[in-house]
């Protein structure tokens, strides 16, 4: 059989990195190859990877999305290409909208001319987090922030035959991730002060891709919501990163969102945790997010 030809976008981001790894049947830092959530282990030659970064493709460029889907020929298109900055995002809502909301438009309708799957992904802050339990799938989305406001966008100019997985706190083995911030502290012996109103549910770079390889092999369609198991708030997180490098209660402190200052620039929901329930009925669960931090601080990557 020939492989399948997935074309990566935002391949140099942080899930972008782990996917075009996972494509190519390698096990990046911070996976686990046990979880195979649809019981299929990838093989080198199953897939053929072309991933790009926003050098070599910008995805608000409307010619140069045409001419890279003409000239690769992809049975699947994988967008994780974004503007994250959340914070900035306030500041520059038309950039930000440019590549979540039109860009994503973009793509999906030029992946219908070539007859491309089209795979995007979003994010819980399209909920504005007052339901007061978990999100699924069929939960009407109100997002409270530019950047969550411009990832709804994007989902509403898809097409109803593509996939849009939604997730929430990637947390990966490179760079600044928060998760390496409060491990430098925590070994450092400094402290930290974390809020404690705002739940979510973490998820990491990894098993995100991992995930992302199941869609790419069924295609399936719809809405689905990825996330490591259980909920957590961002002290939670700190706290447990303390302890799994040995220091106790004291490390970490609960705040408000209110307490913090400068107070940051974007609405944050308050309790926007995923719930996975639709993926677990038809794959393998993802590991509890507690296992997927240790994993992190095991393998992280120098950057
Ligand atoms: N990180 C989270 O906590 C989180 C939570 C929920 C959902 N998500 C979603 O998950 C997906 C992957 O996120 P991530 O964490 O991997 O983000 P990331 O590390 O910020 O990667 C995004 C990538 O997109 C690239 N990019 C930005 N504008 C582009 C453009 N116009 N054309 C091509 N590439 C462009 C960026 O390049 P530059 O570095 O050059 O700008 C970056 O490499 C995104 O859709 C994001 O919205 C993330």
């Amino acid at each position: 059989m020939s492989p399948v030809r997935v074309l990566v976008t935002g391949a140099a981001g942080q899930v972008g990195v782990d996917l075009v790894s996972t494509l190519r049947g390698e096990v990046p830092p911070g996976a686990d190859p046990q979880w195979q959530p649809d019981g299929v282990k990838i093989v080198p030659d199953e897939f053929e990877v072309l991933g790009v970064a926003r050098r070599d493709l910008d995805i608000t460029d409307r010619d140069a999305v045409t001419r890279a889907l003409a000239l690769t020929k992809p049975d699947v298109v994988v967008n994780l290409a974004a503007y994250t900055a959340v914070d900035q995002a306030e500041r520059d809502v038309e950039a930000c909208y440019a590549v979540n909301a039109d860009a994503t438009g973009l793509l999906s309708q030029a992946c219908a001319t070539v007859g491309a799957h089209f795979v995007t992904v979003s994010t819980d802050y399209v909920f504005d987090g007052e339901k007061g339990s978990s999100y699924d799938e069929g939960d009407q989305p109100n997002p409270q922030s530019v950047y969550g406001a411009s990832k709804w966008a994007g989902e509403q100019r898809c097409r109803d035959e593509d996939t849009i997985v939604r997730t929430s706190w990637v947390m990966g083995v490179r760079g600044a991730s928060v998760v390496h911030v409060i491990a430098d502290r925590a070994r450092n012996g400094s402290n930290v002060r974390f809020v404690d109103d705002q739940t979510g549910t973490v998820t990491l770079a990894a098993d995100l891709a991992r995930a992302l390889v199941t869609v790419v092999r069924e295609r399936p369609g719809g809405v689905w919501h990825v996330a490591n198991g259980g909920n957590a708030t961002w002290f939670d997180v700190a706290r447990f990163v303390g302890h799994e490098l040995g220091r106790d209660d004291e490390f970490a402190t609960p705040i408000t969102t209110a307490a913090l200052s400068p107070a940051p620039l974007a609405r944050r929901p308050r309790r926007s945790d995923l719930n996975t329930a639709k993926w677990c009925s038809r794959w393998v669960a993802p590991p509890d997010w507690r296992d997927g931090v240790s994993r992190l601080l095991r393998d992280r990557v120098a950057s």
